[in-house]
C-alpha cells in the first residue's frame, strides 16, 4: 500500500485537497527591526549573539511590510503566520500604543486584502523589557500581565483575525533561557524554569478562555492553539533499556507534559498537579513545529535528564548539524492525532540552508508525510513553511539562513531562491510533484 501511494505521487503529483491552507511563518521580532524596548535587542547589546548582529537591524519589515505581503501574494500562500510584538503594544504596563496596534491593523488589513488568511502568534519569545525586569515568565504577575496584553489585541484586531497562537515554543524559550542559560534570561535555574513553565501554561489557558469570550459574537469560529515544538527522541541502541528511558524521559520532560497541561488542563510533575484551571480541552488545534530528531544516549548526568543527544550516523543534515527526518513528521502527527483528536496545524517546518542546495527536497519529502498522513484520514488543515525571508534567527544571529527568500541585510534586497519558486509552484496547484 505504502509504495502504491508513493508510486502515485511520483507519477502524478499529490492533491492536498482545496480545503487545505499552504502559508509561511515569521515572528515580530524576528523581521520587523527598529525595536529597543524588548529582552532580545538587550540581549543582543550584551554581546550574546554569535555573529554579532542585532534584531534592531532584522528585515526591517516593520517600514517593509507591503513589500513583504506583495512578496506573499506572489508566492500564492493562503496564509500566512505572523507574529506581534509586545513590547510595541504595551511599551510601558499597562499603557497600551495607539500607533502600534494601528500598524498591525493596517498590515493585517493588508494580508486580507489580498485574501491570505492570517494566524496571528501572540507571543513568541520576545516581550517588553519592563516584563523582563520583573521577573518575566517565573513571576506569577506574568499571567495577567499577558492576559491584559492579549485583550487589548483580542479587542483590537478581532474583526479582523480569527485564528490564534497563544504562545510559540514554551519548551523552547524555557530550555535555552532556563536549562542552558545562552538565551535571555540566561539562567540555569531549573527551579525558576519549572515556575516560568507553569506560569506560561496557565497564561495559555487564560488566554485560551479570555479569547473565545471576547470573539464568541463573531461570525466565524475562533480557532486558539500552541505551536508546539515537537521533536523525535529515538534511542540511540535500540536494545540498551537505559537509551529508552532516557529517550522517554526526554520525550516527556522537553514535550509531553506541554501538550498535556496546555491541551487538557493537566499538570504533572514536575509542572504541578491535578487540573488547577479545571479539565478541558484548551486548544481548538494542534499547532506542531516540526524540524529533527534527537538519538538519544543515556549518561549519567542527572541534570541533562540523562541524555546525550546525538546525530544519527550517517544521516543528513543542515547548516546547522540538525537531522533532516521528514518521517520524523508524520510520526509525531499521529501521536497527536491519537491523543488528542483535534485538527493539526503545521505551523512551523524548514530547515537552515543557505546554499539552497537540500530545501527543495526537504520540503516534497515533508510535504509527502504531510500528504500520507492525511490520506490515511488524519486531519491536517494547514501547513506553514518556516520562513518566508533570512531573518534574524536567535543567537544564531543573520548567520542562518531559514528563508525562502534570501536577503542582502545590508540594502534589505530580497531574492526568490529555487525553493521559493518550487513553493510557488505547490500553493498555485496545492499539490506536490517533485
Ligand atoms: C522555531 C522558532 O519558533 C523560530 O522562531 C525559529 O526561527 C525556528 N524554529 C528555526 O530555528
Amino acid at each position: 500500500m505504502k509504495a502504491l501511494i508513493h508510486l502515485s505521487f511520483r507519477a502524478l503529483g499529490c492533491k492536498l485537497g482545496e480545503d487545505f491552507l499552504f502559508g509561511t511563518a515569521t515572528a515580530a521580532l524576528q523581521i520587523e527591526g527598529g525595536d529597543k524596548n524588548n529582552n532580545w535587542y538587550r540581549w543582543a547589546e550584551q554581546g550574546h549573539i554569535k555573529d554579532h548582529t542585532s534584531p534592531l537591524r532584522a528585515n526591517d519589515h516593520w517600514k517593509r511590510f507591503k513589500e513583504d505581503i506583495e512578496l506573499l501574494a506572489e508566492l500564492g500562500v493562503q496564509t500566512h503566520r505572523m507574529g506581534l510584538e509586545w513590547s510595541r503594544i504595551e511599551p510601558e504596563p499597562g499603557k497600551f500604543s495607539r500607533e502600534g496596534i494601528e500598524h498591525y491593523i493596517e498590515e493585517i488589513s493588508l494580508l486580507a486584502k489580498y485574501n491570505i488568511r492570517p494566524l496571528v502568534t501572540l507571543y513568541h519569545f520576545s516581550h517588553p523589557l519592563w516584563f523582563e525586569d520583573k521577573g518575566g515568565w517565573e513571576n506569577e504577575s506574568s499571567i495577567s500581565d499577558f492576559l491584559r496584553y492579549v485583550e487589548f489585541v483580542v479587542s483590537n484586531l478581532k474583526h479582523l483575525v480569527n485564528d490564534w497562537v497563544t504562545i510559540n515554543e514554551p519548551n523552547v524559550y524555557l530550555s535555552y533561557g532556563y536549562v542552558l542559560g545562552s538565551w535571555p534570561p540566561g539562567k540555569q535555574d531549573s527551579n525558576a524554569m519549572i515556575r516560568a513553565a507553569r506560569n506560561l501554561s496557565l497564561a495559555h489557558i487564560d488566554a485560551y478562555k479570555l479569547i473565545h469570550s471576547l470573539q464568541e459574537s463573531e461570525k466565524e469560529p475562533t480557532l486558539v492553539g500552541v505551536a508546539h515544538h515537537l521533536r523525535v527522541f529515538s534511542p540511540l541502541s535500540p536494545f540498551s533499556p537505559l537509551d529508552h528511558f532516557s529517550a522517554f524521559l526526554n520525550d516527556f520532560v522537553f514535550q509531553g507534559i506541554f501538550l498535556e497541561a496546555m491541551g487538557k488542563g493537566k499538570f504533572l510533575p514536575p509542572l504541578g498537579s491535578g487540573y488547577p484551571r479545571g479539565k478541558g480541552n484548551f486548544q481548538d488545534f494542534i499547532g506542531i513545529n516540526y524540524y529533527s530528531r534527537d538519538k538519544i544516549q543515556f549518561i549519567w548526568n542527572p541534570p541533562e535528564l540523562f541524555a546525550k543527544r546525538v546525530v544519527a550516523q550517517g544521516a543528513p543534515t543542515n547548516d546547522l548539524g540538525w537531522e533532516i527526518y521528514p518521517r520524523g513528521l508524520s510520526l509525531l502527527i499521529k501521536r497527536v492525532w491519537k491523543r488528542y483528536k483535534l485538527p493539526i496545524f503545521i505551523t512551523e517546518n524548514g530547515t537552515c540552508d543557505r546554499e539552497d542546495r537540500f530545501r527543495p527536497q526537504f520540503l516534497y519529502d515533508h510535504l509527502k508525510e504531510v500528504a500520507s498522513v492525511i490520506q490515511q484520514g488524519i486531519p491536517v488543515k494547514r501547513y506553514y513553511h518556516w520562513t518566508l525571508i533570512d531573518n534574524f534567527e536567535w543567537i544564531e544571529g543573520e548567520s542562518a539562513s531559514f528563508g525562502l527568500l534570501a536577503n542582502k541585510y545590508e540594502t534589505q534586497t530580497r531574492s526568490w531562491r529555487n525553493s521559493a519558486k518550487f513553493y510557488q509552484q505547490i500553493c498555485k496547484t496545492k499539490s506536490i510533484t517533485p
